[in-house]
């Protein structure tokens, strides 16, 4: 199984030792059982107890490489595809951009990613065994539905599916991660907030650039490249 992960009872933040270690090998992930400083996504926290996956690795950007941007999309695809094999058939697991992981419209995962000049941290956390009780938005973990794998079988998955991405988006670009993408992900014509802005409108798809495409109700375009957005349950 290619890409190797080591593991590590506790750290702050498995991002910021990376980051702090930015020449750590492309292929190998950091893993912690619980983090004591996990970050999120804008400056949010993220909850890290025992039995949840916290991991993260670099991606060393090469002069042919398809532009970065297109990593978000890429992250949220490994993890969605590594995660569909221990959910039951049918559970409703999607996608929401960039690449939020949701289950029965309550966040399931999430991924940070951190950019130090030419090589990006890729950071996953999935609430596998918790889901913090949140006032701002619904979570849920794996074990509201099924038994949980341990977060060391989730890794090996997870670095098995990102490390065949990574290879696909060099060698063909961003055309077959977008398409997947889009196939696991709210449907065209979702209704859509964008939270920082309030901007609503309907799903129009994603730009060249894995940008979220939104089609307001005058029928003008936003193209949303940062941020968060909502999703009608
Ligand atoms: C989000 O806000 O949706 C992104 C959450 C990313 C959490 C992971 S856990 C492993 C890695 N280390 C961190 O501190 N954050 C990421």
């Amino acid at each position: 199984m290619a890409g190797s992960v080591v593991s590590i009872a506790e750290t702050g933040s498995t991002n910021a030792d990376l980051l702090a270690d930015i020449d750590w090998p492309e292929g190998r992930w950091l893993r912690a059982d619980r983090q004591t400083a996990g970050r999120g996504r804008l400056g949010r926290g993220w909850s890290s107890p025992m039995g949840n996956l916290h991991a993260s690795t670099v991606v060393a950007l090469n002069p042919g490489d398809p532009p970065a941007a297109g990593l978000a999309l890429l992250a949220g695809v490994a993890l969605a595809e590594a995660l569909s094999l221990f959910v039951p058939a049918g559970a409703p697991l999607m996608l929401k951009w960039p690449n939020d992981l949701l289950l029965n419209g309550a966040k399931l995962a999430g991924v940070l990613l951190e950019r130090s000049g030419e090589r990006v941290v890729v950071g996953l956390g999935v609430n596998l065994a918790h889901a913090p009780i949140l006032p701002e938005r619904p979570t849920t973990s794996l074990a509201e539905i099924a038994p949980p794998p341990a977060p060391e079988v989730l890794a090996d998955v997870v670095a098995d599916r990102f490390s065949t991405w990574l290879a696909r988006w060099r060698r063909e670009g961003i055309g077959p991660v977008r398409s997947a993408w889009l196939s696991r992900a709210h449907p065209i014509g979702t209704a859509i907030t964008v939270s920082e802005s309030g901007d609503t409108g309907l799903f129009d798809g994603l730009a060249e650039d894995g940008a979220l495409r939104l089609r307001r109700a005058n029928g003008s375009i936003a193209v949303v490249r940062a941020g968060d957005v909502r999703v009608a349950a």
